[in-house]
This record gives structure tokens, sequence and C-alpha cells, in this order.
């Protein structure tokens, strides 16, 4: 999974990709490059390293002319990040250039065939196979580019998001797509386009975007009309551009040191986004059209199997306990990656939800077209707009977060609880399964969460002093029980991936089967301890952690007398029901981690081998 950002027009290339590249840079940042081509020379520059090291690179090494030019920010799959491996890559004879996101599976084969015919490679990428495949076919069958490309991809197996051009060509990009995200921005009157895995790279040119299917190729020429073709059977495809919503405000760090720390302060307004104009709390009501169009589909499900990766599986974990205390329809969890490789029966009769933030995580989407093999209803729970899970899912609900860019999910999280919590809410008024005055309850306290969130967000500074002490401990346990379990995994998962801390997340009454043998006084462990969470059971466990000199961070609600007593530090949240505390629980575990890996000087946005959607398996 890396970043990949083009264009083709009458402005300079070189601003626009290499701001476009640090906006994708959280798509992957171990190496960077850019290719322009400037009066029929193609100018290369790239390095090891971030995008800013390669504008340090590029300004002594190139000239930075051409209105046409493509980029790429990466993430390593095939040979280690070095200046060599980066992108992009070019043909043998010099002419054809390509940025790729993805993998191409059987490029040693091809690369095999490729060397016998003569072509020599300075890389250890597949990408570099597949320039010179697409300079073999284009060379032997006298194609052009566009053709030559769609030709070559025939024989290839793997996932791609590519751009690539000819020094020869001035005002064209050929694009193609299979697996990975490609999104193309049309400008005014044909004048310029874009590419780019995303489209925050062109969002302040052109509100204009095409979003390429899989096994599509487009033909991108300045002045004319995009012409897209299926690859398979050349096919013509009728470009269906889009108006985007998003805007430049939502991308940018808005005076916030990391994008993660703005992410978790906007959790109060992201909750609310996500449930504005479907619940409507004085009539009682929870709109929602994918489940109103597919009610029958649900109630009548043997069960619901929810699929996911990350943070994403969390919130799963959040609505299994939501959705069987709630509607009483039993539900499986599964990790999408077991999911896919273990052969598990599905029925007709099953209900699946794929959870997904980005909307493209490769595990995700092959559980989801498995389940669809087997003739399961698929509905996705993705944030990303338009992206490829909730165009292949057979219906969803979007979480309205808004742009998440640190790779931390933080906002995702609290929001895909929100839906989940509104759907299982659906369906057990549907049921019949709730009391009309709990439903209402629910409604009325869930409306009440953003405002206890921004409640929660004000223990920021409490949070950076116990930062300060615990911030050189070398690992930590996160304990919760029942609809605070998942969240101890995701506090974990938070320490883990961004300040590098080993950290294990546990249900509260487990830790006496085993993880209460690393406790001694270098280990803090993190518990919540809310008061309607059995919370007489987790003061035993506090006990319990106590007399073996563990440090304890507990996680409680406001005025709580007990556990200030034994605990070294106390974080006091709002009240609230207990199948709704993960969305407040959450919000001081994604501050400590946060401070923790600042002050760690770790980067936060960015964390080391991470990227922000994993595309690939
Ligand atoms: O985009 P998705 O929700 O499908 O991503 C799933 C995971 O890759 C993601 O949640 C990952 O675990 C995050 N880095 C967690 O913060």
């Amino acid at each position: 999974m890396c970043g990949i950002v083009g264009y083709v027009g009458f402005r300079e290339a070189y601003p626009i990709i290499i701001k476009g590249l640090k906006r994708l840079e959280y798509r992957g940042y171990d190496s960077s490059g850019i290719a322009l081509l400037d009066n029929g020379s193609i100018k290369l520059s790239k390095t090891k390293g971030k995008v800013v090291d390669l504008e340090n690179r590029a300004k002594d090494e190139i000239s930075l002319n051409g209105t046409l030019g493509i980029g790429h920010t990466r993430w390593a799959t095939h040979g280690e990040p070095n200046d060599v491996n980066s992108h992009p890559h070019i043909s043998n004879s010099g002419d054809l250039v390509i940025i790729h996101n993805g993998i191409i599976e059987n490029y040693a084969p091809l690369k095999k065939e490729l060397i016998n015919r003569g072509y020599t490679f300075v890389s250890d990428t597949d990408t570099e196979v597949l320039i010179n495949l697409i300079e073999d076919v284009k060379k032997n069958d006298g194609l052009k580019l566009g053709k030559a490309v769609r030709v070559a991809l025939t024989q290839v197996v793997g996932a791609y998001a590519i751009a690539v051009f000819d020094k020869n060509k001035p005002n064209e990009i050929v694009a193609a797509r299979m697996g990975s995200p490609l999104a193309i921005g049309v400008g005014e009157d044909d004048k310029e386009f874009f590419i780019a895995s995303d489209a925050s790279p062109f969002i302040e040119y052109t509100n204009n975007a095409i979003y390429l299917e899989d096994e599509e190729i487009a033909v991108i020429r300045k002045g004319k009309k995009i012409k897209i073709r299926k690859i398979s059977d050349d096919s013509i495809v009728d470009p269906y551009i889009q108006e985007l919503q998003l805007n430049l405000e939502q991308i940018e760090k808005d005076g916030y040191d990391h994008f993660m720390l703005k992410e978790i302060f906007e959790q109060p307004n992201a909750i609310t986004d996500t449930y504005r104009g479907r619940m409507l709390v004085n009539e009682g009501i929870i709109r929602m059209a994918g489940i109103d169009d597919n009610l029958e589909r649900f109630l009548n499900a043997d069960r619901i199997i929810i699929v996911a990766c990350g943070t994403s599986w969390h919130a799963g974990l959040v609505a299994e306990y939501v959705f069987e205390e709630l509607s009483r329809i039993p539900v499986e969890v599964e990790y999408a990656s077991e999911f896919r490789y273990r052969n598990p029966i599905i029925t007709e009769k099953d209900v699946v939800i794929a959870i997904s933030q980005s909307g493209e995580t490769a595990d995700t989407r092959a559980a989801i077209q498995l389940a669809k093999s087997k003739g399961a209803f698929v509905f996705g729970v993705c944030n990303v707009v338009g992206s490829t899970i909730a165009r292949e899912s057979d219906a969803g609900a979007y979480t309205h977060a808004g742009p998440e860019i640190g790779v931390a999910s933080t906002k995702a999280f609290t929001t895909q609880i929100t839906v989940l919590t509104l759907i299982a809410l659906k369906l057990a008024k549907a049921k019949g399964a709730i009391s009309n005055s709990d439903y209402h309850m629910h409604l009325r306290e869930l409306e009440l969460i953003p405002e206890k969130v921004k409640e929660c967000l004000t223990l920021d500074n409490h949070i950076k002093e116990i930062a300060v002490v615990y911030k050189d401990m070398p690992n930590f346990l996160y304990l919760g029980r029942g609809f605070n379990f998942p969240v101890a995994l995701e506090g974990a998962l938070k320490l883990k991936e961004i300040s590098y801390i080993h950290a294990e997340g546990y249900p509260a009454a487990e830790m006496k089967h085993g993880p209460i043998a690393l406790i001694d006084e270098q280990m803090p462990v993190v518990i919540i301890a809310t008061k309607k969470g059995h919370y007489d059971k987790v003061v035993s466990n506090i006990q319990e952690i106590k007399s073996r000199k563990g440090k304890i961070i507990a996680i409680v609600n406001n005025g709580d007398v007990s556990v200030r007593e034994i605990a070294d530090y106390v974080i006091e949240v709002p009240e609230t029901l207990e199948l709704l505390s993960p969305l407040l629980t959450t919000i001081p575990l994604q501050l400590l981690s946060y401070h923790i890996a600042v002050m760690r000087e770790c980067n936060v946005d960015q964390p080391r081998n991470l990227a922000k959607s994993v595309t690939v398996e």
C-alpha cells in the first residue's frame, strides 16, 4: 500500500505532486519519488525516506519544470526501502515510467521470461517487471501506450493502481486499477487531470472525480475526454463523474500538532455527524436506508457475522455485545484475514457486516467476496465515501467521521460503535426485543454522548501528567470487562502502534489465568472500572494487582471513591448506560497513548512499519 499522484495539464506538475504526496503519506512513508516530463526528457528523483527528503533531494538533482508528472510514496512490499527500489521505475528503453500501488503476485515468472528476452533490472521490485512487460508488449505488438498497458495487465495476477507515461507523449497518462484505489480528478473543460490514491491531493483544484472500478483502464489526455475501458475484454465504459463533498479544511491539521490529536478532539462532532439525520429522538425514530430497505434480511438472519481488522475489529467486538444485548440476534466476530482462509460455514441466512474505516482493506474485501459467493447478505460500515468496500457491499451505512489521516484510528472507532449501536437499536425495536421506554432511554442517552466526550477531552492535561510518569515503562497491561473488554484491546493497540511499547489487552477476569504472573512494580495496568460494568468484580481485580505491586491507572466514573483509594491514578469519565460506555472510556486511552508517544518522540501520525490502509495481504 502506497500513495500515488499524477498530473497532466497546464500548471507546473511538481508542486501539485509534492503536496499531494504529503497528503498521501499516511498510506506509506518509507521512500518516495517523482518523475517529470520536461521538454521530452524524463527528470527522475527518488529517495529512501519521506516526501520532505524527496523535496530536499529533487531541488538539487533535477529541473522542476514540466506540466506532466507522477509521484509515489511507498510502503515496501517487494524489496527493502532504499533509493533504487523507490518508485517511479523506468523501462529499459528509458521511454516509459510507472508508479504502482499494490503487488504483482506473478512477477517472478514474468521477470524470468523478460530476462530471457534480454531485459535487465536494477531494483528488486515487482513494479520494474511490470513497466518492462508493458514495454515488451508495446514494442512487439506495435501498440499505442494505452493498448499496451491493457494487454500487459491481462498477463498480470495481483493488485494494482498504476499510472504510466511515455516520454514521447507529452500530454498523456494511462492509469489502471485492480484491487487498489484510484481517483481521477477532472479539471474544467478537460484542460487538466489529476490521478491519486484518494481525492485529497486534488481537492483544491476540482470537485469532479471519477473513481476507477477494478479491471478498468483510463487513457487521460490533456484537452480530451477521458476514455475508460475494461482490461479483460477492451469494452468501453462510460465515465461516471461524481461531485465530491470533501473540503480542504477537513484534511488539514487545523492548529493541532498532529492529525491524531485533531481527530481525537473531533470526536464530539464526528459522533454527532454519525447520528445526525438518522436518530430522531423526539419522534423515537431511527432512519437508515440501508437497514430499512433490507429489514427482512436482518430480522430473518440466523446470525450476524462481523468481519474486520485492527481497530475496526475491536469496534465489531463492542457491536457483538451491543447487538446481543439489545436485539438478541446471535453475533460472531471474525478477523477478516482468518475468516477468508478458514473455510467458514456461511449460509444465505447469514448477514455479514464488514467494518472498515478506509473501505479498502484487502483482507476485509476478500472476506466480503467469500461471504457473497456463499449467498450471504453483506452490509458495509465504512468511513470513506465511495470506497471499494462501500461499493462492493449489498447495502451499508457510512460513519460520516470525516477524513481520518492519522494512522492510528480514533474517531473511526467511536463512530463505528455509534452507527452499529443505531443499527442494533433499530433491529431491537423492529423485533420487539426492547421495551418502548428502554428504546427511548437509549436514544436520549446516545444523544448526550458528544457532550460527555467533550467532558472526557477536558482530562487532557491530567492524562499528560500520567503519561510523564509511565512513558518509559517497557510493558503495559490493559484490562476491561464486558462492553469494555474490547476497549482494553483497543487501548493496548493504540499504545503499541504509536509508542512501540509492548501492551496487552485482556478481559479483567482472565488476568488470574496467566497475565497476573507479569505483574510487579514495573507493570502499569490500565483498568476500566466504571460503575455499571461489574464494578465490584473489577475492584477485586484491582486489589489483586495492588497486592502484587502493579501500578494502577483506573478509568472510573465521576465521584468514584473505592477505586481512588487503591489506584495510583484515576481518570474520571461521566456516567452513561453500560453499553454506551466504550464511547467514553476509550477517549482517555487514546489520549494516554498519544501523549506517551509524543514524549517518546515517536512519529505519531506515521508510526514505523505501518500504513493507514492495508490494501495488501
Ligand atoms: O481501514 P480499516 O478500518 O479496514 O483498517 C483496519 C486496520 O488496518 C486499522 O484499524 C489499523 O489497525 C489501525 N492502524 C489501528 O489504529
